[in-house]
């Protein structure tokens, strides 16, 4: 059988979704709610891109599915954290996320905020206590989720949103600011696929850097549209939280059509650092969908 590029999102977020819900169930009365906390924001849904592209790029390469799963997981932890954390009155200040009530409005911002915590330290200890994954994978798994995570990762990313908010930074920053923000989990998920099929060959992660800091920037560009002209009912989050935190975003210096075809141009890039790799249709594929994704 044939299946679409949503198809395959949509059976792998099904599949990522059961391990997750496996991986944090953990008992103990004295922690219930901030492990209910965790367990809210991760099963509320969420398209499960990052989780997908770490499972398509070790399927490229031929990697271990299983290990990879892992990754995907602790990723998709790591992802919501910063959801979590974004979505706080001293962040974005955002109700809805994942079509709920954000975790904060559910269950307080003190609790919030221990459950991305939480979220980011557990990943990390999922990753480091598998027993049938090598040490050296280990390390090296465990280095890219903390580095591209980190201060000079998406935590950076989010500061210099921060920086940025009531007035215009210049178009250089916000892009810079995009590939951390945004496009460092997404080269995350590349790097953990290529360790999952012990890829070390520079080459190669070079090629899906370029790919990943591509598709990245399409990413958010493509978030920054959808907050401006779509609805918090086919997004699952409010519309306007941009211009209420009057951010700098792509639609500050162009117009939604030319941010467009900007995203037509990065994604046709992207797609040409994978050309002639076997097995690239997936990725491919992908990069196509999120620009065109309508949540
Ligand atoms: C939202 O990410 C935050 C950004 C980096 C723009 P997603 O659009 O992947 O959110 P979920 O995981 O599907 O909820
Ligand atoms: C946030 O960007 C990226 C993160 C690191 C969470 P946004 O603030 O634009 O994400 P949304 O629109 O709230 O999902
Ligand atoms: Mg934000
Ligand atoms: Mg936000
Ligand atoms: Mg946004």
């Amino acid at each position: 059988m044939v299946h679409t590029i949503e198809d395959r999102i949509r059976i792998v977020a099904g599949t990522v979704s059961v391990k997750l819900k496996e991986y944090i169930h953990i008992k103990d009365p004295d922690m219930d709610r901030v492990i209910e906390a965790m367990d809210y924001s991760l099963s509320a849904g969420g398209k499960r891109i990052r989780p997908f592209l770490v499972l398509s790029v070790c399927d490229m390469l031929s990697g271990n599915r299983k290990e990879a799963m892992v990754y995907a997981c602790a990723l998709e932890m790591i992802h919501t954290y910063s959801l979590i954390h974004d979505d706080l009155p001293c962040m974005d200040n955002d109700d809805l996320r994942r079509g709920h009530p954000t975790c904060h409005k559910v269950y307080g911002e003190a609790t919030a905020m221990l459950a991305g915590d939480a979220l980011l330290t557990y990943a990390v200890e999922l990753v480091a206590s598998q027993p049938d994954i090598s040490a050296e994978h280990k390390v090296l798994a465990i280095e890219c989720l903390t580095h591209e995570a980190g201060v000079m990762g998406m935590i950076g990313g989010q500061q210099m949103d921060l920086n940025g908010e009531g007035h215009t930074m210049s178009y250089e920053k916000m892009t810079k600011m995009h590939s951390l923000k945004t496009g460092a989990l997404i080269k995350c998920a590349c790097r953990l696929g290529a360790i999952s099929a012990s890829v070390e060959d520079s080459k190669k992660l070079s090629d899906l850097d370029q790919y990943a800091e591509g598709i990245g920037r399409v990413f958010q560009l493509v978030d920054d549209i959808l907050d401006e002209n779509s609805s918090s009912s086919e997004l699952g989050k409010p519309i306007h939280s941009d211009v209420k935190n009057k951010k700098t975003t792509y639609l500050t210096f162009m117009p939604a059509e030319m941010a467009e075809q900007l995203a037509d141009v990065i994604t046709d890039k992207a797609v040409e650092a994978l050309k002639d790799y076997p097995n690239n249709e997936i990725l491919c594929d992908l990069a196509m969908y999120l620009k065109k994704r309508k949540k």
